[in-house]
């Protein structure tokens, strides 16, 4: 059974990319076939981070039905079991994806023949980012510990939120008017929360409330804290996990805490994965130990309760014996 995984973030370079490449190698090392796609429309440098020369079709290919399939895209890398689906360095203007190739993609992505298929987004909250976003339950959102990054995770969680409810009914349906109108009032200065809409939702159609209740449910996203330096800076996701249980009544868990490292900025530059260039360096280990985890659990289970912050300590205490 395949398993995406795609990773975003509120605010850009916190990141996502480096994870994305590198992650990617942990559990192709672990065993598993992996197919990485550079969906950073606009911005793609997958391939840099994997030593790979921007000479082959990607995504931009795809996108302008220079190619008919996904599948025909992929490239062979640097590591056994991992392939790249380029992105679209080869074109400009990609970043206004045409509805219907984004469909294409959305229905092709979950085809791909791999263990796990890792989408590697651009930063914030366009509909296309959010829509790549879900087409997993178990997306990883990635931050720093910095104040601004935590924010913005927060605004990328809700929006994705809203999206999802958005998504779950049909076009034209009264529950998505609903939705739409209560974004705009939102948007007019009002703060009504997300779950007194899952009731205004109840109001049309008992059903569509559940309908509404369930998505949210089910979606169940994994942040990782990148950029650590100290344990306390692990315990700044503790911040985040409050404003969104107070605002969004939603429970997050931790996946990961991957510390600031000296190897993990330089490798880029040397043209070549923090994983096989330094192995044992603090990053490179947590990384393993993180793809270690997603295997055990590629899907986190529907309802856990992290409210004494168990997750959070677990992870100080495994970042404290790294450095
Ligand atoms: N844990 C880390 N320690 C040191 N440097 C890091 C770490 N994680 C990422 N970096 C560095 O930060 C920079 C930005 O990383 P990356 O390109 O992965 O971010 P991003 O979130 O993908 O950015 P964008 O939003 O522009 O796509 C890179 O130079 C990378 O090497
Ligand atoms: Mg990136």
């Amino acid at each position: 059974m395949q398993h995406l995984i795609p990773i975003a973030s509120g605010k850009g370079g916190v990141g996502k990319t480096l994870l994305a490449a590198n992650l990617g190698i942990a559990l192709a090392q672990q065993g598993k076939t992996v197919v990485l796609v550079d969906l950073d429309l606009g911005g793609s440098n997958l391939h840099t981070l994997l030593g790979i020369r921007n000479s082959h079709p990607g995504i931009g290919h795809f996108i302008y039905k220079q190619a008919e399939t996904l599948e025909e895209l992929l490239v062979e890398t640097p590591q056994q079991r991992l392939f790249l689906i380029p992105g679209d360095g080869l074109f400009c203007g990609t970043a206004n994806l045409p509805f219907h190739r984004k469909q294409a993609i959305l229905k092709q992505l979950p085809e791909i023949p791999a263990d796990f298929i890792i989408l590697d987004l651009g930063s914030g909250t366009t509909y296309n980012t959010l829509d790549l976003f879900l087409t997993s339950s178990a997306g990883l959102l990635v931050t720093s510990p910095d104040t601004t990054a935590i924010l913005n995770a927060y605004s990328f969680l809700k929006s994705a939120m809203f999206r999802l409810l958005q998504r779950s009914f049909p076009a034209k349906s009264a529950e998505r008017h609903l939705v739409l109108d209560f974004l705009q009032q939102k948007m007019e200065g009002s703060s009504l929360h997300i779950q007194e809409l899952v009731t205004r939702i109840r109001g049309i159609h008992p059903e569509s409330g559940d309908r509404a209740r369930d998505a949210l449910g089910q979606f169940r996203p994994r942040v990782v804290m990148n950029m650590g330096r100290t344990a306390q800076d692990i315990g700044l996701g503790g911040r985040l996990r409050k404003v969104v249980q107070d605002n969004l009544k939603s429970g997050i868990e931790f996946i990961a805490c991957l510390p600031q490292d000296e190897m993990a900025s330089r490798s880029p530059l040397e043209r070549s994965p923090t994983l096989l260039r330094y192995p044992e360096c603090p990053y490179s280990r947590s990384i393993a130990h993180c793809a270690h985890r997603i295997i055990q659990e590629p899907a986190p289970p529907p309802a856990p309760l992290f409210e004494d912050d168990q997750d959070l300590q677990e992870l100080a205490q495994r970042f404290e014996s790294l450095l």
